[in-house]
């Protein structure tokens, strides 16, 4: 009985191999005839792509493709794709840069102009162009209610291969994080890619957290009171896992927005599980049609974006008022709870403090929720007795903070393990002294010494941010204005646009396409 199982077994195995083979196969002659036909179309394209530039119709210009569906947008990640777009025309005027954008409803002209009034950056048109996509809703969040990882995934594979079916450039670098079309522009365009990323789509840390079975967003109760459930989600995230990391394994050069991100992408790219590989390898046919892969990343390189901070420089280090400021969104994660305990124990450790320093709470409130925190945080302050010495500003107007921000003494953030900070960013960025919580971005990355000495300081509990407050409100005068000195440096320096490009060049971005 048990032989004939076996023998039952083995031999759908053995046709499920023989299957899968022959799809393989069959798969890669209908790549092979595909990308001929689309090498084709794409000379034609190109060709006349360059000569709307006004380019001479030679074909010895070469061109850069961006992937970044939301880039008229005006965020953090815009502004990299800007600065670094603008660098390229800058120091490789022979280059053609194309985006791939699915802001299908604005012009060119448009989004050039749009770039110029909200980041201050200057493109030139005649090396930049835009291929517009017609799918960008299939990697929208909204059109996947389940299975959302997955759903987008697939989405934005689809994207590249609209993208690559329109134009295929020379070097492909995604800038918005889909590395899963990488696969796609590798078998479909044949060319390097590289990618900038921002956040990877799925950690080590969410596995693990799954497998402890914890509540957290992505995972809704019925799934984690269920072993089955468990189960099922565990195994999607470690096949999504597989795939994901063996898509950014097969980038050319990998940039990370900061150390959490690094750390966090050399995790993936390193890497490897032995059972889904081995299942996987059928699949491995389908690279025969493929062109040899040249030597891909093994780690991230960190490329800090580059921050805006020209409002802030602006504010004279000296003659600051003794306020604690902090600005932050009314979010449960920013912690303002904290940050009145860590005042009222100030004023218990140290009573001289008492009716001088006050403590500023900016910030904005986007809903009812937010608003209903702050109502609490108020009565917080009622019952620590601390009110006289509490002001809060909802929601005050951009050149009001800023104001406050040039006329602060210290600046207080107690998120636990926030990726970067820019608000701390600001805060040296205008002098002020960064008290910031010991995690993450703010102590990895951003309140690190300059030439040796420190630009701010770390707590985590209420006693250590009232001694670090203390510390700082006692400084003497000489002192007090080098830190401040030296936190706008730092600042201003490590996150400036020259920054940015020094590191993004020294990711050899060129030696893919030069
Ligand atoms: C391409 O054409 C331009 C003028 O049309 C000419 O100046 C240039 O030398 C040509 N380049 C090559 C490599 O032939
Ligand atoms: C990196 O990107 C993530 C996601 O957008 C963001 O939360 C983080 O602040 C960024 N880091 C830096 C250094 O800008
Ligand atoms: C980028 O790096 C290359 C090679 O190291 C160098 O020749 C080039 O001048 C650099 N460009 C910029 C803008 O730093």
């Amino acid at each position: 009985m048990l032989a004939l199982i076996l023998l039952v077994l083995g031999l759908a195995l053995a046709f499920q191999c023989y299957a899968l083979f022959l799809f393989a196969f069959i798969a890669a002659i209908a790549l092979r005839a595909y990308t001929s036909k689309l090498d084709s179309r794409n000379r034609q394209r190109r060709a006349g792509l360059l000569q709307a530039l006004g380019r001479p119709a030679n074909r010895t210009t070469k061109i850069v493709g961006f992937f970044h569906p939301y880039c008229n947008a005006g965020g953090g990640g815009e502004r990299v794709l800007w600065t670094a777009i603008a660098s390229i025309q800058r120091t490789n005027p022979d280059l053609v840069s194309i985006v791939y954008s699915g802001d299908v409803d604005a012009s060119k002209e448009e989004i050039i102009a749009k770039v110029k009034s909200r980041f201050a950056i200057n493109l030139d048109p005649s090396l930049l162009d835009f291929v517009f996509l017609k799918s960008r809703h299939l990697v929208e969040d909204s059109a996947w209610p389940r299975f959302t990882l997955l759903g987008q995934s697939l989405g934005s594979m689809y994207l590249a291969w609209e993208a690559m079916s329109l134009l295929i450039p020379d070097l492909y670098i995604d800038t918005m994080g889909y590395a899963f079309t990488f696969p796609v522009v590798i078998a479909l365009g044949r060319i390097p890619c590289g990618a900038y990323v921002h956040y990877p789509t799925i950690s080590t840390d969410m596995l693990a957290r799954v497998r402890s079975r914890r509540d957290w967003h992505t995972n809704s109760n019925s799934i984690s009171s269920s072993p089955i459930l468990t189960w099922g989600k565990l195994l999607y995230y470690r096949i999504f896992m597989y795939y994901y990391a063996a898509s950014l394994c097969s980038a050319s050069f990998v940039m990370a927005n900061s150390t959490w991100t690094k750390t966090h992408v050399d995790s993936i790219l390193k890497h490897s599980d032995p059972l889904l590989a081995f299942l996987h390898l059928p699949f491995r046919l389908l690279s025969l049609a493929l062109p040899r892969r040249e030597k891909s990343a093994e780690s991230a390189l960190r490329v800090y974006p580059p921050c805006d901070t020209k409002e802030m420089e602006k504010y004279p280090l000296d003659g600051r008022e003794p306020i604690i400021i902090s600005v932050a969104q009314f979010r449960p994660e920013k912690d303002h709870i904290a940050q009145l305990r860590a005042f009222h124990t100030l004023l218990q450790t140290h009573p001289e403090h008492r009716g001088t320093v006050k403590l500023l709470l900016i910030g904005g409130s986007r809903n009812a929720g937010d608003a209903a925190r702050v109502d609490c945080l108020r009565d917080l302050a009622v019952q620590l007795g601390i009110q006289e010495s509490v002001q809060f500003k909802i929601n005050a107007p951009y050149a009001e903070m800023l104001n406050d921000l040039g006329r602060s003494s210290i600046g207080l953030s107690t998120m636990v393990d926030e990726h970067f900070g820019i608000n701390v960013v600001e805060y040296m960025a205008a002098g002020v002294i960064p008290v910031a919580h010991a995690s993450a971005g703010p102590l990895l990355d951003i309140v690190v010494p300059w030439e040796g000495q420190p630009t701010g300081f770390h707590a985590k509990t209420p006693e250590q941010y009232a001694e670090q407050f203390h510390h700082v409100l006692t400084l003497p005068k000489e002192e007090d204005l080098a830190l401040r000195e030296r936190a706008r440096t730092t600042a201003v320096r490590r996150f400036s646009e020259a920054e940015f490009e020094r590191t993004w060049n020294a990711s050899r971005w060129y030696d893919w396409i030069l």
